[in-house]
């Protein structure tokens, strides 16, 4: 077992730290008040190939492997993880989906625009009645010869409004269950798509959260992703790769709650010495740092997976779960170390707080996780 990161990858670490401290951090607290989407940040992002780091290099990529990635994930997210949830859709659902099962033309027309960060993507397979059982789709995209004719409504889609490019997952046959589920390729402006109004939500507020509605919107045979009824499994192989990303999205932003905890207990004074002096502290960090070494190993772990080509769907589910119940567990640890100040917005760790409960909850709750983890204990 090797634990050394190459030093390309340590690079890429720093890149991602230096970038988040010097753009992300200014503005951070008042972008969340304020429901501020990222702009001008995510096209830094784009320019310093943040949004398309695994791409082949051929299509505007990065080229690099899924270890750098997740540290550079975890980078970001310590410090915005509402910027972060948009790198993690646009890299290892949207950049993935394409360069693993789309078309030269696909990749030609739309993956090197998303590699760069010229236009961002987004991620449609939640609806009002179909979040966590994903087959229950009720969005009809009926074949009508050289076309598919898009109608339904898609719920909490991440950069819903930023996005420019859609993966978008429809029945086509609902006769036939998740063998009737198809993914295509919408974009942003076709006549019938029509954005929906933004999400008010309690974390990761700078991220931009809508409905998607669809009115007889005329998707093109070509757009279609993979062979008919491939819909229902593209979109599981997605999402296993990116529970790895949103795993490192709940790491960073435990980390970046612990980094600052540890610093204030250094900092602060009660009943006459530092607070990280008292022992019901220092356990405190103890357990946060142990957790968070712990939840660092598996993401590491499932990203080795993917690296290696092995199987990477139980690895994924089991780093997501655990960094997310931990990320929820560390930053209100971190509120409470310190104390009022942390119950304040200034102090950051109750963003952190709030940010680290949607990871709990999407691209698959932790309930989720768990079915995905017994089932395969359970087969094995
Ligand atoms: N890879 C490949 N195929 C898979 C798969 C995987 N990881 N998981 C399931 N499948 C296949 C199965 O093999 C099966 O195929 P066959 O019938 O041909 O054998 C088929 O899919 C159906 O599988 P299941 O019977 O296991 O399906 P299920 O209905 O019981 O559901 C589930 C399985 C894991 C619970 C799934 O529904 C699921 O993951 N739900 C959560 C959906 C989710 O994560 N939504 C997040 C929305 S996206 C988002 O949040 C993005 C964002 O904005 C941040």
């Amino acid at each position: 077992m090797d634990f050394n990161l190459s030093e390309e990858q340590i690079m890429i670490r720093e890149a991602a730290r230096d970038f988040a401290k010097a753009e992300l951090l200014p503005g951070v607290i008042e972008r969340d008040e304020l429901e501020k989407f990222p702009t001008e940040q995510i096209k830094k992002m784009g320019e310093l190939g943040f949004l398309g780091m695994m791409v082949d290099p051929k299509y505007g990529g990065g080229g690099m492997d899924t270890v750098s990635y997740v540290m550079a994930i975890e980078e970001i997210s310590k410090v915005d993880a509402s910027a972060s949830v948009v790198m993690s859709v646009n890299n290892s659902l949207v950049c993935w989906g394409i360069e693993t099962y789309g078309t030269e033309e696909h990749k030609q027309k739309y993956l090197t625009r998303l590699a760069t960060g010229e236009v961002i993507g987004a991620f449609a397979l939640s609806e009002p009645e179909a979040g966590s059982d994903a087959t229950k789709q009720r969005t009809i995209a009926e074949d009508k010869g050289d076309y598919y004719l898009l109608n339904g409504t898609k719920n909490w889609i991440t950069s819903g409004n930023s996005a420019d490019i859609f993966l978008v997952i429809a029945h086509t046959h609902p006769e036939k269950g998740h063998k009737g589920i198809n993914a295509f390729i919408v974009e942003k402006g076709w006549e019938g798509f029509e954005v929906g109004p933004k999400e008010k939500k309690m974390g990761i507020r700078g991220s931009d959260t809508h409905s998607l509605l669809f009115t007889d919107v005329k998707v093109p045979k070509e757009n279609r992703i993979g062979e008919d009824g491939f819909g229902f499994t593209f979109a599981m192989k997605t999402l296993s790769g990116g529970r790895i990303g949103i795993a490192s999205q709940a790491l960073g932003i435990a980390a970046g709650a612990y980094e600052r905890a540890l610093q204030y207990s250094k900092e602060r004074k009660a009943f006459g010495k530092e607070i990280s002096k008292h022992q019901a502290i220092a356990f405190k960090l103890a357990d946060m740092k142990t957790k968070i070494e712990a939840a660092r190993h598996l993401i590491m772990k499932a990203a080795w997976d993917k690296d290696q080509h092995k199987d990477y769907n139980l690895s994924g589910a089991i780093a997501k779960y655990f960094a997310a119940e931990m990320a929820m567990w560390v930053t209100t640890e971190a509120v409470q170390i310190h104390g009022g100040y942390g119950y304040v917005k200034e102090y950051h760790v109750e963003r952190m707080m709030r940010d680290a409960k949607i990871t709990q909850i999407y691209e698959g709750t932790s309930e989720i996780q768990q079915i995905v983890i017994s089932r395969s204990i359970l087969r094995d």
